[in-house]
């Protein structure tokens, strides 16, 4: 027997140990080991049953994904779990699953192959696997039903939430939640044990109500969710072994599927974007215990939030009592939500609004570990900022700027150490949205980079580093996203029809939803900072929705028109206004299919993707998808705008965007993958 499993007796009970830090994973070795653990304790006269443990502080989180990934791309065997898991079912002496942690997918699997489940109050079970677009493949949804019921297999299957212990032992997966020692209650429960009780024995009744009533809470173009449903209702018709053939054939079709391939690609793409190129795991970090923030509105309320929830302290200036009064009271409205909602205590918010401090003066600025920056987007305004704090600052402190458009070289310039100075860009609300773009200023030091990525980590963020450029990466792209949009609308489409196109596609919510949450004013001040491009079209919709005084939701009206549910309704009349102005610039009105809406907005972000490869600013295609992942609600089961590119064929894109008559970027025009 291997490392992976270790094996000894206790009294008249095995105790067989999983020991593959940090969270068990079910790597092709540790089932097998367990089974001839299992096998060896069998053998054994003086045991009476046996006890199954996860070592560390997990039962298992699931398989190796890598080896699924390796399957998928010939370069490995299929990971065979059903014979361990038979093997183990099989044991002629009590198997009792004892567990803490997490038993998520082939961990779950493996547990139910067991006879008994014993598990600690504080742990969880699942089968996840809908999340990376696919089904549990080692038999869990087959064992799952006959333990859980066809309606609650098929949920935990097809929305991979997690249960608590409590709802387990309710659903009828585990036999006894304990608390304390869970070894010593394991073997207490394993010494009383009757004989082997095989899951697979347990009858199973088909549930057709359920199953139809769980297929209209799917989303229809999620893949994974139908095809677990599918697969647990074939459970509930078959024997436990034609069960488990249909099982495995929907799990191998899900594996080759461009939404699995997607999903893995999305879950590993954020641990790619944590190592950044030439930025090694020794460079030092700075210690940040205490931050200031300067501005305390939207984005400086939200940075300060997102800071104390991460146990820092926080030094929060804005130019008037009024102006940190309003910053405060909507620090505290917004934590009063999230009590009401039972996201957090009210205990926790006193303290985390504790280490806010409020100030209209820079007393204290002196001894923090970084200032943080976020007045209005005027370069003027901003660079009087950083002069001023480059003279207050000690001279480890980090000088960052939340500017979303603005020459970071430029407001670096104005301090004495250029080195220090570096981008922070958060995503509104900022103590929520996941992506912290960190932008690198040319003079920026390694080890400033190195701090700006730990602690996006330590404030649960998603660090990307990106290049100074113009809208960095993430506005850079939207710009001729959003601008394709409204060309659609300008030639023929409707804003609804766009919006649906793409929410169809999987986004989270449509530009032009987008556009009015977050403001048509805003969107028209970046348009009017924005460098112009000779010859380049504009739009013609959004500076007269502009003039009007239609900002959006905030306004109640932009795009669409929003009643007191402030839910979007479609406006003929806004329809009707671009398509008149359209007609009067000489632009043909006609009939937009949905196949062109796609593939420009699209293709508008690939194309310039690429572009913004081509100059650096950024260094990799993950980090574009991990951007447009995280911050701009692009759907997880396409990968990312670069890796869509990939999936639907460089050749296609290109032939679309030179159709489009857009000039295509010189790396889209080698069509080499981006993703090779
Ligand atoms: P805001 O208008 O809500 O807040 C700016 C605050 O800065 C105001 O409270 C103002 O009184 C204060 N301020 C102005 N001059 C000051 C000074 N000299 N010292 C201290 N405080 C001063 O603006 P918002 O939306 O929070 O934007 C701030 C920055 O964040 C801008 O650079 C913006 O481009 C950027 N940003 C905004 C996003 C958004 O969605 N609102 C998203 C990402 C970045």
């Amino acid at each position: 027997m291997d490392g992976l499993v270790c094996f000894e007796i206790r009294g008249d009970v095995a105790v067989i140990t999983m020991n593959n830090p940090p969270v068990n994973a079910l790597t092709t070795g540790v089932p097998q080991g367990v089974a001839e653990a299992v096998e060896r304790a069998c053998n054994d006269a003086a045991v009476r049953a046996i006890v199954v443990i996860g070592g560390g502080r997990t039962f298992a989180a699931g398989a190796d994904i890598n080896e699924f990934v390796r399957y998928a791309a010939g370069q490995g065997p299929w990971p065979v779990f059903h014979r361990w898991l038979n093997g183990i079912e099989d044991a002629t002496k009590p198997v009792v699953m004892a567990i803490h942690g997490q038993a998520f997918g082939a961990g779950l699997e493996l547990a139910m192959a067991g006879h008994y489940r014993v598990i600690a109050t504080d742990a969880q079970v699942g089968q996840p696997e809908v999340k990376i677009g696919l089904i549990p493949g080692a038999a869990g949804t087959v064992r799952l039903p006959r333990l859980a019921g066809v309606r609650k297999a098929a949920e935990m299957c097809a929305f991979g939430e997690p249960l608590s212990a409590k709802s387990a032992l309710d659903a009828g997966i585990v036999d006894r939640v304990v608390d304390g020692d869970l070894l010593e209650s394991a073997l207490a429960f394993a010494r009383t044990a009757s004989g082997p009780r095989r899951t697979r024995d347990l009858p199973i009744t088909p549930d057709p109500t359920a199953i139809a009533e769980l297929r209209t809470r799917c989303k229809k173009h999620l893949e994974a969710p139908l095809a677990a449903i599918e697969a647990i209702e074939k459970a509930s018709a078959l024997s436990f072994e034609d069960g488990c053939r249909a099982e495995a054939e929907i799990f191998r079709r899900l594996m080759q599927s461009d939404q699995c391939k997607s999903l893995i690609y999305a879950f590993f793409a954020e641990r790619a974007v944590a190592k950044v190129p030439g930025i090694d795991k020794d460079t030092p970090i700075f210690p940040i215990r205490e931050a200031g923030v300067i501005g305390a509105g939207t984005m400086g309320g939200g940075i300060a939030m997102a800071l104390a929830n991460a146990g820092l302290r926080v030094r929060l200036k804005d130019t008037e009592q009024a102006a940190v009064d309003r910053g405060l009271a909507a620090i505290r409205k917004n934590y009063e939500r999230s009590v009401k909602s039972g996201r957090t205590t009210a205990e926790a918010v006193t303290e985390r609004m504790s280490r806010i401090t409020p100030q209209v003066n820079y007393a204290g600025f002196d001894s923090v570990d970084i200032i943080i920056e976020a007045v209005f987007e005027s370069l003027t305004l901003k660079k009087q900022v950083f002069s001023e704090i480059d003279t207050i600052a000690k001279p480890d402190c980090i000088l960052a700027s939340n500017t979303s458009t603005l020459d970071l070289d430029e407001i670096a310039a104005v301090t004495t150490r250029p080195h220090m100075v570096i981008g922070t860009h958060f995503f509104s609300p900022a103590n929520v949205m996941r992506l912290l773009e960190i932008v690198r200023g040319r003079e920026t030091a390694k080890p400033v980079i190195a701090t700006a990525m730990a602690l996006a980590k330590s404030i649960k963020k998603v660090g990307v580093v990106v290049g100074n450029g113009f809208g960095f990466v993430g506005n850079r792209l939207v710009i001729p996203y959003m601008n394709e949009a409204q060309f659609l609308v300008e030639e023929g489409a409707t804003p609804e029809q766009v919006d649906r196109v793409l929410t169809e596609f999987g986004m989270a919510m449509g530009p032009f939803a987008v556009a009015d949450l977050s403001g048509l004013d805003v969107f028209w001040r970046i348009r009017q900072e924005k460098p112009r491009v000779p010859g380049a079209r504009e739009t013609l919709g959004l500076p007269k929705l502009y003039e009007l005084g239609r900002y959006g939701q905030k306004t109640g009206a932009g795009w669409f028109h929003y009643g007191d549910d402030r839910k979007a309704k479609p406006d003929p009349e806004v329809v009707e206004l671009v398509h008149r102005i359209a007609c009067e610039s000489g632009i043909a009105q006609r009939n937009i299919t949905d196949a062109e809406i796609l593939d420009r907005c699209i293709f508008a972000l690939v194309n310039e993707g690429a572009k913004v490869l081509e100059e650096c600013v950024a260094s990799r295609a993950v980090d574009i998808d991990v951007i447009y992942l995280t911050g701009y609600g692009f759907p997880a089961h396409r990968g990312g705008p670069m890796f869509y590119a990939d999936t639907v064929g460089l050749p296609h894109v290109l032939a679309r965007v030179r159709e489009f008559g857009w000039t295509p970027a010189a790396l889209l025009e080698q069509l080499k993958p981006f993703h090779s």
